[in-house]
């Protein structure tokens, strides 16, 4: 099977705040070559200790960050990071991001309808906006009068819930998410797993999940990559999560709290 998603040879450096007028800030290695491949309807989870590049590795594969040396296609096409809307307008189509914090996620000033049409528009996709924000919100089990209420009128797995509906509105192939069920406490992330395992097998989404946390993977992810110093040292099926090899992978399986 060809990929649909593919990283090769990824790097990215950050230059940190210079110490003194003549002392050049150290660069720090977020990314430090990895390569990586997700087929279409594939689930990776990437998971890793805090500060292994889990989330700037997304950030590369969702073209929101350019790497600093390597390459990300989709689709067989080059994926480049630009300031230009227009240029990754064809990759903003095919995918979609959740991030870890709902309340930090939505415009506050925003009335939830017009937060989930955001990018219907910025991507100008014909048709009824209104009743594509309607469905998808119906879909995420919203009520029927969220499109008219404001984002802080939810609650915290509600908001999580918006933050979805808005990254699949536009029927994405590929759904990115970063910790988005970190932040929700035990019962609600369970209901936002179903969520996400759900809207997957409806829509035939790839996933690209990033989780500190092994059973939301083992829930969600066929394939599981885990990463430590900005590399992928560990990759395969997620049962290798039953029987770790590497001992940055035995240490966060060991770590894991086991959930109900
Ligand atoms: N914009 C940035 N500027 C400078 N350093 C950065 C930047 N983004 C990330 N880093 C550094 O790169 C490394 C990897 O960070 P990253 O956020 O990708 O890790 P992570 O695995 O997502 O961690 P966590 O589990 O805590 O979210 C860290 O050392 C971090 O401090
Ligand atoms: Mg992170």
């Amino acid at each position: 099977m060809t990929a649909l998603l593919e990283g090769t040879g990824l790097h990215r450096h950050y230059r940190l705040p210079r110490r003194g007028p003549f002392e050049p800030g150290p660069v720090r290695t977020a990314v430090d070559g990895v390569d990586l491949a997700v087929t279409a309807g594939g689930r990776l989870g990437i998971v890793g200790e805090s500060g292994s590049g889990k989330s700037t590795l997304v950030r590369l594969l969702a073209g929101l960050e350019a790497p600093t040396a390597g390459t990300v296609t989709a689709s067989g096409r080059p994926v480049v990071a630009s300031s230009s809307a227009r240029a990754l307008r064809w990759y903003r189509r095919e995918t979609g991001v959740v991030f870890q914090d709902p309340y930090a996620s939505l415009d506050p000033r925003m009335r939830v309808g017009a937060i989930v049409a955001e990018p219907l528009r910025a991507l100008r996709v014909p048709g009824s906006h209104e009743s594509l924000v309607a469905s998808v919100l119906e879909r995420v089990d919203l009520p029927a009068d969220a499109a008219t209420r404001y984002p802080h009128e939810f609650s915290g797995g509600q908001r999580q819930r918006i933050a979805i509906a808005r990254a699949v509105v536009h029927s994405p192939l590929i759904l990115f998410g970063d910790e988005p069920m970190s932040a929700l406490d035990v019962v609600v992330r369970a209901r936002v797993i179903d969520l996400f395992r759900s809207l997957a097998d409806d829509l035939g989404l790839t996933l690209v999940l990033v989780s500190h946390d092994i059973g939301v993977v083992q829930r969600l992810c066929d394939t599981v990559a885990v990463m430590s110093g900005g590399r992928i040292v560990e990759h395969g099926p997620v049962s290798l999560l039953d029987a770790p090899e590497h001992p940055v992978t035995r240490a966060l399986v060991a770590a894991a709290p086991t959930l109900p």
